[in-house]
């Protein structure tokens, strides 16, 4: 190869590496592609919620809420997203999981909901991993990580004070049943399988069972590159729901029809 080709062939290189990086900065960081959007309509929280609103001094207290920080804590939310969470808890009377993983987000959701508040919550115990059934559209690793984080039947709400507010329920999502909680649920968190099929199982049952005025939230919209089952379900379904994506967060909400 001559000089000059050579030159050419590492100001390339350099170039494509330099494209990659600010790829995965503006996907990490911005939360967008390197030339555009992702796909659902990002908006600030206060704009999707006005109790968000900040006042004079800093945030509303209506947003006050019982708090345990991520640091430590394994595949759940960040303060922020549990912030938010934590706060619609506030005012619902049913909250629907899928997804208990440790139950950390189940505590805060209990100790958050009012006293007669309750939190179903839906989980794949390690006895069960076997009825697990992937389909073709969805990716190894999402399947992978789903089987992997099934590994508890402990919980952090166990034997706490908030514990009678909890239902837990065990089983794959594919084969729940919704019919006792058919527009019933104030609140309903998504974060199960990541796996196309289950993420589309999963919203289909969440949009049987919320109450017209009740929110939904989804975990785990993270671009095109992870987590992809939810990436691709969810823009699908912005197609026909009018989804926002809270910037800063993995959240996606919508809120039903009154
Ligand atoms: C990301 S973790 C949930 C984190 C939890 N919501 C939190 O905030 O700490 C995913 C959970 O989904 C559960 N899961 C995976 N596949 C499932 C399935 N097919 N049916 C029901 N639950 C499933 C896993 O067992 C795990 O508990």
């Amino acid at each position: 190869m001559s000089c000059k080709n050579a030159i050419i062939a590492i100001l390339v290189f350099m170039v494509v590496g330099l494209l990659l990086t600010l790829n995965r900065y503006k996907q990490l960081f911005r939360q967008e592609n390197l030339l555009s959007s992702w796909v659902i309509q990002k908006v600030k929280i206060d704009e999707f919620d006005v109790r968000f609103k900040p006042e004079s001094q800093g945030p509303s207290k209506e947003t006050e809420i019982s708090f345990i920080g991520s640091f430590g804590a394994h595949s759940s939310t960040s303060d922020f997203e549990t912030w938010i969470l934590c706060a619609f808890a506030k005012s619902a009377q049913k909250v629907f999981e899928f997804g208990t993983f440790t139950g950390k987000t189940t505590y805060l959701l209990a100790k958050n909901t009012p006293e007669s508040g309750k939190v179903i919550t839906l989980t794949l115990s390690p006895e069960e991993i076997d009825s697990y059934t992937k389909s073709k559209a969805d990716h190894e690793d999402d399947t992978k990580a789903a089987l992997q984080e099934s590994i508890f039947n402990k919980f952090y709400y166990s034997n706490e004070v908030v514990a009678h507010k909890v239902e837990q329920l065990f089983g794959d999502s594919k084969k729940f049943d919704t019919t006792p909680y058919l527009k019933k649920i104030d609140m309903i968190f998504i974060d199960g399988s990541r796996a196309e099929s289950y993420v589309e199982n999963d919203s289909k049952k969440a949009l049987e069972m919320i109450k017209p005025g009740g929110i939904i939230f989804w975990h785990d919209y993270r671009g095109p590159n992870r987590a992809r089952g939810v990436y691709n379900v969810l823009n699908s379904l912005s197609k026909t729901l009018k989804l926002v994506h809270i910037a800063g967060t993995s959240l996606v909400a919508y809120r039903a029809p009154n």
